[in-house]
């Protein structure tokens, strides 16, 4: 397959819409009590983002053989959470932003209150998903491992404890390797979980492939961190759907303001041959994850 190609193009579009159907079936209807918070939940997740992580999860099902059907629930759980993380990030408690993917932030178009909720509502119902929505594989054990993984991910160890880091760092001056630690946390662990989740629906996956693939992960996820700080460096608000200069103004050291946007640009290039490199054992089979660490290395927004 080409992997910057037209192929990858329709896949990746057919899993966008895949994975915008998914999560509208498994979202609360609007019409449900609590009325507001359902509405709010379904504002927050729907209509809008990249959908990154159920493409990640999709990308190395294909690489695994296994059908999107399989991780189609577990694709749902990580971008629920990504979602979730997104509401709080913009809350003025936070970054304090207006605009997120082309529309106004949870708390704008409804209240802080609100967008705490959607936050508090949108967590469970990942676990939920992963423990009983029957798209998954019925083995008890891999559902287990599903929820460990995106429990870890997502809490002080991984996203949340990343957002903590983040936010202490506001003002001073860190060190490129104290950036990328918070990065890979902040970030990084969503994304490894994405990769890691679909590969837990393969148990008798070998190691070595495990750990190619946790390489993968590690260096895309990284890499799209310094890219969004990039953007926001260098993006404009149209294309990008939420505010740009946001970094500076708010004195955060990302990448791009500390080591400069040149170097920021090597920094991804160098990350994208490791992602590829990781790929290696799997030959042609892992041209999906191939194409999508090209995707988000050409990425505008
Ligand atoms: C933005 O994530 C926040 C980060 C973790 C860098 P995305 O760039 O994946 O946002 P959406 O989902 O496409 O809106
Ligand atoms: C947020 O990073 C990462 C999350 C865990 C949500 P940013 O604060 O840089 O994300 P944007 O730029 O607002 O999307
Ligand atoms: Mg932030
Ligand atoms: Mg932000
Ligand atoms: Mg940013």
């Amino acid at each position: 397959m080409d992997v910057c190609g037209e192929g990858f193009k329709l896949m990746l579009s057919s899993w966008q819409e895949r994975i915008e159907q998914a999560l509208a079936a498994r979202l609360p209807s609007p019409g449900e009590v609590p009325e507001r918070l359902h509405a709010a939940m379904r504002y927050s997740v729907l209509g809008g983002g990249k959908r990154v992580r159920p493409v990640l999860l999709f990308a190395t099902a294909r690489t695994l053989g296994l059908s999107e059907g399989e991780v189609e629930a577990a694709a749902c759980a990580v971008e629920l959470i990504h979602a979730y993380s997104l509401v709080h990030d913009d809350l003025p408690a936070m970054d304090n932003d207006d605009l997120r993917r082309g529309k106004p932030t949870c708390h704008r178009a409804f209240d802080e209150a609100t967008a705490v909720l959607v936050g508090d509502a949108l967590q469970p119902l990942a676990f939920e998903l992963l423990s009983r929505d029957p798209a998954l594989p019925s083995d008890s054990a891999v559902r287990l491992r599903l929820i460990e993984l995106l429990a870890h991910a997502s809490g002080s160890f991984g996203m949340a404890g990343g957002q903590a880091i983040d936010l202490a760092a506001k003002g001073r001056r860190l060190s490129v390797s104290e950036v990328e630690a918070m990065h890979e946390r902040k970030t990084g662990a969503l994304i490894r979980a994405s990769v890691l989740m679909a590969a837990a629906c393969v148990p008798q996956l070998p190691q070595s492939a495990h750990a190619s693939l946790e390489s993968y992960a590690g260096a895309v996820g990284l890499a799209f961190q310094i890219k969004d700080d990039v953007l926001d460096a260098t993006g404009d608000v149209a294309t990008l759907g939420k505010a740009v200069g946001a970094d500076v103004r708010q004195a955060r050291p990302t990448y791009a303001v500390l080591s400069g946007v040149g170097a920021a640009r090597e920094r991804m290039q160098r990350l994208h041959e490791q992602a590829h490199e990781a790929l290696a054992p799997f030959g042609a089979a892992a041209d999906p994850l191939r194409g999508v660490s090209a995707w988000l290395l050409a990425r505008r927004n």
